[in-house]
C-alpha cells in the first residue's frame, strides 16, 4: 500500500510501516486461535496526565523494566472485537467497536486507570487494518481478532494507582476457538468474580484467577467452569470466555447483568436478534436447581455460550457435583442455531445492517 488513508482533522497518528511483510509465513487454511500477529500494531503511552500521540509501527517486542507496575499489581485491562470480510464484495466490516470502547472505558474506570477516547479507539482499529488488511482472512469461519490491551507501567513497586499507561492494539487472523460443542462443570468451591468486585471488568486478574479451576476442569475432561455466584454457588453467571444462555420451555434465559458478570456484547447482539423474531428472552437470575429442574421435566432445550471469540457455542454437557445434565445436539437448538447464522450473516454483511453495528474500513 502506498497511499496513507484519510484520518480525520482532529486524530492523527504517526505511521512507520515495515519494511518486511511476515504474512507469506501464515498458513490461512490453519490458523489456531491468538498464535499469530499482523505486521502493525497500535501504541499510545499515557505520561503526565494525558495520552500522547499514537503511533502505528511494526509488531515486536516491548522493553519494559523488572518494575512495572501491571506485572506487580495487575492494572490491566483488554478487548476482544472481530473484523470480518464480505465474501461476495471483499469490503471488511469491524462488529460493534465502539461498544468494546465504551466498556473499555468501563474497564478503565473501575481499575482506576485512564479513558480514551472512543473515537481515537476506533480510528486506532481502522488504520491498523487499512495496513494489514490482507490479514483478514478471506476463508469461511474465519475472521481478523482485535486485541486493544491497557496495563500500568509506572517504573515503582510502590502499593499505588500508576501514574503511566501503555495502550496498545494488535491483530490476528483467527479460526473458529473451538472447533465443537463444549462440557462445562457449574463452580461450587471457587470463584470468579463476587459482589463490589471486579468481574464487570474486563481486567486481566479475572482471568488470572480462573486460570487454576480451569485446569482442574480440564483435567476432568471438561472444557470450561460455568461460574456461579460468590454466595451460595447456586446462581449460575457465566463461563471464561462466554456469557450463557439456555433455552427452558418457551423461554431464552441468560443470567441478568448484575456487576459481576461482562456486559458482553454478542451476549446483547443475541437480545436483540431474538426478540425481534417474537422470542421471550428473559434476564434473571437462573440457578443449577433451576436447570436441573427443568432437566427432569424434559423442557431443558438448550445450552450455548456467546462470545467474540466463540461465537455461540453449544454446551452439551453440564456436570455438578454428582449430577451431569447433557442435552442432545439437533433441532431442540433452533433458536441457537438460527442466530448465530443470523448474527454471522450480519458481521459479514450478507443481511443488512439494520442496527448500525458494522464499522466499514
Ligand atoms: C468472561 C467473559 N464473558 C463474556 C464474554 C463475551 O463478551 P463479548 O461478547 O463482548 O465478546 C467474554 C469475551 O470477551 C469473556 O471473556
Amino acid at each position: 500500500m502506498t497511499s496513507l488513508p484519510f484520518i480525520p482533522q482532529k486524530i492523527s497518528f504517526e505511521i512507520h510501516k515495515t519494511k518486511r511483510s511476515r504474512i507469506n509465513e501464515i498458513d490461512f487454511n490453519n490458523l489456531p486461535f491468538g498464535r499469530f500477529f499482523s505486521d502493525h500494531m497500535f501504541e499510545m503511552d499515557y505520561q503526565n496526565g494525558q495520552w500522547k500521540r499514537g503511533v502505528v509501527k511494526a509488531y515486536g517486542k516491548l522493553e519494559l523494566s523488572p518494575a512495572t507496575a501491571a506485572l506487580h499489581y495487575g492494572q490491566a485491562i483488554f478487548e476482544g472485537i472481530k473484523a470480518n470480510r464480505n465474501q461476495n464484495t471483499g469490503e471488511i466490516l469491524v462488529f460493534r467497536p465502539y461498544d468494546n470502547a465504551r466498556r473499555f472505558n468501563l474497564s478503565a474506570h473501575r481499575m482506576d486507570m485512564p479513558e480514551i477516547d472512543e473515537e481515537i479507539f476506533v480510528e486506532a482499529i481502522k488504520e491498523l487494518i487499512k495496513l494489514d488488511h490482507q490479514w483478514v482472512p478471506t476463508t469461511e469461519n474465519s475472521s481478523l481478532y482485535i486485541r486493544p490491551v491497557m496495563f500500568s507501567t509506572d517504573d515503582c513497586v510502590g502499593v499505588r494507582t500508576s501514574e503511566n499507561y501503555k495502550f496498545l492494539i494488535m491483530t490476528s487472523p483467527v479460526g473458529p476457538y473451538y472447533s465443537k460443542p463444549i462440557k462445562v462443570v457449574v463452580a461450587d468451591k471457587y470463584v470468579r468474580a463476587a459482589d463490589g468486585g471486579t468481574g464487570e471488568a474486563k481486567a486481566a486478574g479475572n482471568y488470572g484467577g480462573a486460570m487454576y479451576p480451569t485446569s482442574l476442569a480440564k483435567k476432568r475432561g471438561y472444557d470450561q467452569v460455568l461460574w456461579t455466584d460468590s454466595r451460595e454457588h447456586r446462581y449460575l453467571e457465566e463461563i471464561g470466555t462466554m456469557n450463557v444462555f439456555f433455552v427452558i420451555g418457551d423461554e431464552v434465559v441468560t443470567p441478568s447483568l448484575d456487576g459481576t458478570i461482562l456486559r458482553g456484547i454478542t451476549r446483547d447482539s443475541i437480545i436483540h436478534l431474538l426478540s425481534e423474531k417474537g422470542v421471550t428472552v428473559t434476564e434473571r437470575r437462573i440457578s443449577i436447581d433451576d436447570l436441573i429442574d427443568a432437566q427432569q421435566k424434559g423442557i431443558l432445550f438448550d445450552a450455548f455460550g456467546a462470545g467474540t471469540a466463540a461465537t455461540i457455542t453449544p454446551i452439551e454437557e453440564i456436570a455438578y457435583k454428582d449430577t451431569l445434565l447433557t442435552i442432545p445436539l439437533g433441532e431442540n437448538r433452533k433458536h441457537s442455531i438460527w442466530v448465530k447464522s443470523e448474527l454471522e450473516a450480519i458481521k459479514r454483511g450478507i443481511k443488512p445492517d439494520v442496527h448500525n453495528w458494522l464499522v466499514k474500513i
